[in-house]
């Protein structure tokens, strides 16, 4: 008997838990750590062959060799995140790759697990930094200078764990790889109304992340009148205010969702405001059009308090169509319907160098990056059966 999603989920269910009752596993931290641990162990009991590549990415091989079918995903999450963004879809491509060889089936082509590293950027801001590194879509300078909120690279992250920061860089598994399907947790609600347990992604948004600079003159909160403040939380008060409504107004999305104050004390008024816009559209126009009218309505507040404001943009990401005759065949073969998301993938940084395709478990609560985030234990199933039968056609 091979183990099945649930099982394999509920045995990481306590790694990197919070009181909050989410998750926290950013990247090369004891939670993501102990989750490379046990993919090694969970490769080696279905006999695979582990190789980790010079960026931290994880592949359990089944054969060596050109045209190989890729499952996987990811095993870090946001900072307080549920616990299916990503692990779903390691935990499924693990439990079909065992239902498969428990029946007997060999592929006849080379068939690959992976664990893509830092695939939410919570730690570092840059998302899908381990299949940027490997496709070089991010230099790996770029990459390694990158510092989280104690001022720790990803350098000497990757240094504290043992791994060699210049082995850093495109990695050669790529051009073996045919196709890459990840299996993911639906992130919003739209299978649950259409009826269907399992859907096939479409086309992922473009999507950026920005940081705004606010700066002003740090004062007294108690000795400065009102009129005499030059206090860069206004400009950003506005600028929350200003992502909401054009977002609203337009269709679109636009979240600020982390904040740095300094000196970030009660009785002071702030000298600088640091925060970060996470932007995303239907279309690259649309996108650029929201952070021009955002940064505008920034600029206008901060030159109302004689205060500044500069926008740095950190990772902006082309929107993704998934390849087309993939998707429709894995839609055709799963009789399942096609959904676009407003969700980053690793899928979608390879699927600028080979077919990709996703497959979406439905999600009840339509929440995700939060502990709400679910599936029920029959529609992993149903998960992991349509991804069986994916490598079954594909593999
Ligand atoms: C990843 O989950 C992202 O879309 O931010
Ligand atoms: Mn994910
Ligand atoms: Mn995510």
């Amino acid at each position: 008997m091979s183990v099945g999603a649930n099982e394999l989920l509920a045995s990481i269910g306590d790694v990197g838990r919070t009181p909050g009752g989410g998750y926290t596993r950013l990247a090369w931290d004891p939670a993501t750590m102990a989750l490379r641990e046990w993919f090694a162990g969970e490769a080696l009991a279905l006999g695979l062959d582990l190789v980790e590549d010079g960026n931290g990415n994880q592949l359990a091989w089944w054969g060596h060799g050109p045209d190989a079918l890729l499952v996987g995903s990811h095993l870090d999450s946001v900072p307080e995140g549920g616990p299916l963004d990503g692990p779903l879809g390691v935990a499924s491509a693990l439990a079909a790759v065992g239902a498969l060889k428990a029946s007997g089936w060999t592929p006849s082509r080379p068939l690959a697990v992976a664990n893509f590293t830092d695939e939410e950027g919570g730690r570092f801001g840059i998302a899908c930094l381990g299949s940027r590194l490997a496709t070089g879509a991010i230099a790996p300078g770029t990459a390694l200078g990158l510092r989280d909120e104690d001022g720790t690279s990803l350098a000497e992250a990757m240094q504290a764990q043992g791994r060699d920061p210049r082995a850093a860089g495109p990695a050669d598994w790529l051009t073996d790889v045919k196709y890459y399907v990840e299996l993911h947790v639906e992130q919003g609600r739209w299978l649950a109304p259409h009826g269907a347990a399992v859907g096939v992604a479409s086309a992922i948004w473009p999507h950026g992340r920005y940081r705004f600079e606010f700066c002003g003159q740090g004062n007294h909160a108690g000795a400065t009148a009102m009129a005499d403040r030059h206090d860069p939380m206004l400009a950003y008060a506005a600028t929350v205010l200003a992502a909401r409504e054009l977002a609203s107004a337009s269709g679109q999305r636009a979240t600020l969702g982390r904040l740095r104050v300094e000196p970030g004390s009660t009785n002071s008024i702030p000298s600088r405001v640091t925060a970060w816009l996470d932007a995303r559209a239907s279309d690259q126009g649309e996108l650029e059009a929201l952070v021009a009218g955002i940064t505008a309505r920034a600029e206008a507040a901060a030159a109302a308090d004689g205060t500044t404001v500069a926008l740095t943009p950190e990772s902006v990401t082309g929107a993704v169509e998934f390849d087309h005759a993939l998707r429709h065949r894995l839609a055709g073969l799963l009789d399942a319907p096609v959904l676009a998301t407003g969700a980053g993938h690793d899928a979608g940084i390879l699927a600028a160098q080979l077919p990709t395709a996703m497959l979406f478990v439905r999600n009840p609560t339509g929440v995700s990056h939060a502990p709400q985030e679910s599936a029920t234990p029959e529609d992993i199933d149903e998960g992991v059966a349509a991804l069986t039968r994916v490598i079954g056609e594909l593999g």
